[in-house]
């Protein structure tokens, strides 16, 4: 008998309508809750994305060539993610299950939907088959593996990772989602009976499938179809959440990756034009930050990577930089409330109302936050261009104010008078 399995097999027409119609459900809260993200972000100056697709093909791939090597390279193989223990151990091992077990999921599809049109068009059986069951049956348990490496983490509580309410719902929901995608296997090859490779391919679920027997087929086909259910139903709240919970950064991440612009130790400049146009330097609301630095907000799933290796947080300064991240998320998400209620008063100033000014001065600009970010967001920049605001409105103050002014008055940071400038060489007694 060639290996194979019925689409839908044991779910009878109505139960594969209502499963489309919730599927479509899922789908369209996913698209507005993305659309509400968009939103915010649109809230920043433009970007020119349009831009990006303008010109002959030649050209627009010049164009999208470096970020589409980024999102390969850095979201696809998950190059910044590497290096940090458990962290990365846990989320190559979710992440490889979930696109494998995804992947499988779309394929299933393709080959449903092409067979209904074509009759007798099907590509899920054979060869094909005995491959595709045995990866996504071992796969499943890399992806298992990951959820519960996560959970061991956050358990462990490392004080650098954010913590929401919501993170043990998605973690919880994927375990769930795995051990229920096992329990429909296990059943269905309870009713199916599959003989030779078609029954051996799946060596989890049939393990599984031995420790639930015996069971009449009738049992099995009825437990099958319950079971096949919650884990819809499971996958359909999945969907459903990603925009309002962490995993919202597996959408933003790789958009970020894709439209940030890499360049270490460069600041955008300001020119005179922008300066009277706009009658300011520097940002002093979230408006005044581009759409591409507002979407990079987004992306940020509070790994706490940067604060670990920010030197102002770990000598006790006032600043880290995923609080500065999060914060201006913050202030991105008071401000569109403010203008959708029509209360521009109540739109959050930047400066002290966000962001202290000591935590600016906090930055030692040594840029190993931007460096290690898994999602290229420029911390830096954020801190930098702020800063730039304060020093234009006259806040420069302390230290640094000082060693301005003693620069101005007598040419060096520390305010030593002109005559005593070689005084350090006498000394040496060296011959002049
Ligand atoms: C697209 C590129 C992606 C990047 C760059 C990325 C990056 C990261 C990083 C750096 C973390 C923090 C890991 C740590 O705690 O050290 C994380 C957490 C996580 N990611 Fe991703 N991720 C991506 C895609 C995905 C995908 C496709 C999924 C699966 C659906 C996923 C699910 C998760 C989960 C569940 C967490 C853990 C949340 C928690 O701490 O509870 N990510 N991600
Ligand atoms: S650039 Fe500033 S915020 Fe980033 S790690 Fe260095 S000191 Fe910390
Ligand atoms: S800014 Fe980047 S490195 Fe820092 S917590 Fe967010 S995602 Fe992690």
């Amino acid at each position: 008998m060639t290996p194979t399995r019925e689409t839908f097999g044991n779910i009878p027409l109505s139960s594969q309508l209502a499963f489309y119609a919730l599927a479509a459900l899922s789908m369209a809260v996913f698209a507005w809750g993305v659309y509400r993200r968009w939103k915010l972000w649109r809230l920043g100056t433009s970007i020119n994305a349009r831009d990006l697709i303008a010109g002959s093909l030649a050209q627009v791939w010049r164009k999208i060539r470096p970020g589409a090597a980024r999102v390969a390279v850095e979201a696809g193989a998950q190059q910044r993610v590497r290096g940090h223990g458990l962290g990365t151990v846990a989320h190559l091992s979710l992440y490889a299950g979930f696109m494998v077990l995804f992947a499988g999921t779309v394929l299933l599809e393709i080959d449903n939907v092409l067979s209904n049109i074509w009759k007798g068009f099907k590509f899920h059986h054979g060869t094909y088959y005995v491959i595709y069951e045995f990866t996504l049956d071992v796969l499943g348990l890399v992806f298992i593996l990951g959820v519960l490496l996560f959970m061991v983490r956050r358990v462990r509580k490392p004080a650098a990772l954010g913590h929401r309410p919501t993170d043990w719902y998605v973690l919880l929901a994927f375990l769930a989602i795995g051990v229920t995608g096992y329990q429909v296997e296990a059943l269905r090859l309870l009713w199916q009976q599959p003989t030779g490779l078609g029954a051996q391919c799946s060596p989890v679920g049939l393990w599984l499938a031995d420790m639930l027997s015996p069971m009449t087929e009738a049992e099995a086909r009825s437990q099958h179809f319950a079971v096949w259910w919650i884990h819809a139903f499971l996958v359909f709240g999945f969907i459903a959440s990603i925009p309002f919970t962490r995993l919202f950064h597996f959408i933003a991440g790789p958009m970020n990756l894709f439209l940030a612009k890499p360049a270490l130790g460069t600041l955008p400049p300001v020119t005179m034009e922008e300066v009277e146009a706009t009658g300011r330097v520097g940002p002093a609301d979230i408006r005044h930050f581009s759409q591409q630095q507002l979407l990079s907000l987004d992306a940020c799933m509070e790994c706490g990577r940067c604060e670990e290796v920010c030197p102002a947080f770990a000598t006790e300064k006032p600043l880290s930089p995923k609080r500065v991240v999060q914060d201006l998320k913050g202030a991105m998400e008071k401000t569109a409330a403010a203008l959708a209620a029509g209360k521009e008063a109540e739109v959050p100033a930047l400066h002290e109302a966000t962001i202290s000014a000591e935590t600016l001065w906090s930055c030692t600009a040594c840029s190993a936050c931007v460096n290690t970010c898994p999602v290229r967001i420029n911390q830096l920049e954020f801190i930098l261009t702020l800063r730039r605001h304060l020093v234009a409105e006259g806040g420069l103050s302390g230290t640094a104010a000082t060693a301005l002014r003693r620069m101005q008055s007598n040419g060096n940071p520390w305010g030593l008078p002109a005559a005593e400038r070689t005084a350090w060489t006498d000394a040496l007694k060296t011959k002049t």
